[in-house]
């Protein structure tokens, strides 16, 4: 491929961070991807190792790897970014809600989004870091952007984890079946049986409720499962997966409509909130909110949910 263009940045170079990094110049679609962290040498560590990895798979793209200091020093290397992805934070132990992550991490993300605004002033920011909901709302504030600028992930990873388990349990390919889940990336997740198919046909009219129940349930707690199982970190292929593929979408201008953490001001009658919905991405971020038909019962799931991260959302301004 000989029209490599656009450079995305991702700041913070653990587990989510790297694998994302690579994935990105796995896709040999960009022509840079910039990987940051604190940690003196790791993001050029890593880099030099991604980049020894370019004539196995065959790829081009360029990983530039650069630790950045305490007052925002090596900053300057995302300047002109066209898409930066914020993973910088802790992640959680066994035990651990991705709530109690907040003050540590709004610390660290504020002081990630302030830099960003400064160097990277026209960049559409993706936000991964936990809890997911209230690190978006608090990204957007620290760096003033436009909020159709600044989204989320968690929705995409949420979606995949439910469409793998209802896979698994149906025993068929991940590719014939289409699931949703909406609302926070936390207790409050919303999903949509009603827009779940499998090679077209309704969810519900093959699984019975409380199968479906049992599936969501487990895409509920599908973070704590992997935290439980690795006892130390949480998932990152399934994330980084999910991260990359909405930053693609953003600097490809696809117009895919996807599961993210978005502004909406509107839609579902829900006003002035960070929330999972589906919407459509390119160049400019989110271009639009887009109203999937909801039965009763997940309009107000996705109401409550809603007002469960409004509450919290309010609060990150003084974090
Ligand atoms: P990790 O601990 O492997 O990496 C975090 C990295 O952030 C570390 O390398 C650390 O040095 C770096 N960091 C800390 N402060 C920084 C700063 N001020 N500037 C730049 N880098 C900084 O954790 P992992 O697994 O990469 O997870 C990262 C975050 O993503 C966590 O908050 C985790 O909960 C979240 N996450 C979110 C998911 C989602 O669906 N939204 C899914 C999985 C993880
Ligand atoms: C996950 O869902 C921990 O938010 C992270 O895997």
């Amino acid at each position: 491929m000989a029209d490599r263009k656009g450079k995305v940045a991702v700041v913070g170079a653990g587990f989510y961070g790297s694998t994302t990094a690579q994935r990105l110049a796995e896709y040999d679609i960009f022509s840079t991807v910039v990987l940051t962290d604190i940690v003196e040498g790791r993001p050029e560590g890593l880099a030099l190792d991604m980049n020894q990895s370019r004539p196995i798979e065959g790829f081009e793209t360029r990983v530039i790897g650069q630790t950045t200091g305490p007052n925002g020093e090596g900053y300057e290397v995302i300047s002109g970014a066209d898409v930066v992805v914020i993973t910088a934070g802790l992640p959680r132990k066994p035990g651990m809600s991705r709530m109690d992550l907040i003050q540590t991490n709004a610390k660290i993300v504020r002081q990630v989004a302030e830099n960003v605004a400064r160097h990277a002033p026209d960049a559409v920011v993706i936000v991964v870091s936990n809890p997911l909901d209230e690190m978006t709302a608090l990204t957007q504030l620290a760096t003033g952007f436009p909020r159709q600028r600044v989204l989320g992930q968690a929705g995409m990873l949420d979606t995949a984890r439910f469409t793998h388990f209802v896979a698994e349990e149906l025993a068929v390919p991940v590719a014939s079946v289409r699931t949703l889940t909406l609302g926070s990336h936390g207790d409050t997740m919303v999903p949509v049986p009603s827009q779940c198919t499998v090679n077209g046909a309704a969810l519900t009219d093959l699984l019975t409720a409380e199968k479906i129940d049992e599936l969501v349930n487990r895409t509920r707690n599908g973070g704590a499962e992997v935290v439980a199982l690795l006892k130390t970190g949480s998932a990152y292929f399934a994330p980084s997966a999910a991260a990359a593929r909405m930053a693609r979408a953003v600097v490809e201008d696809s117009h895919a409509v996807l599961p993210v953490c978005a502004w909406v001001d509107g839609e579902f009658g829900i006003s002035g909130v960070y929330l999972g919905v589906t919407a459509e991405i390119g160049r400019a971020g989110v271009v639009r909110v887009v109203q999937t038909p909801l039965t009763d019962d997940e309009l107000a799931g996705l109401r409550a949910a809603a007002e469960a991260v409004r509450a919290k959302q309010a609060d990150v301004e003084n974090l």
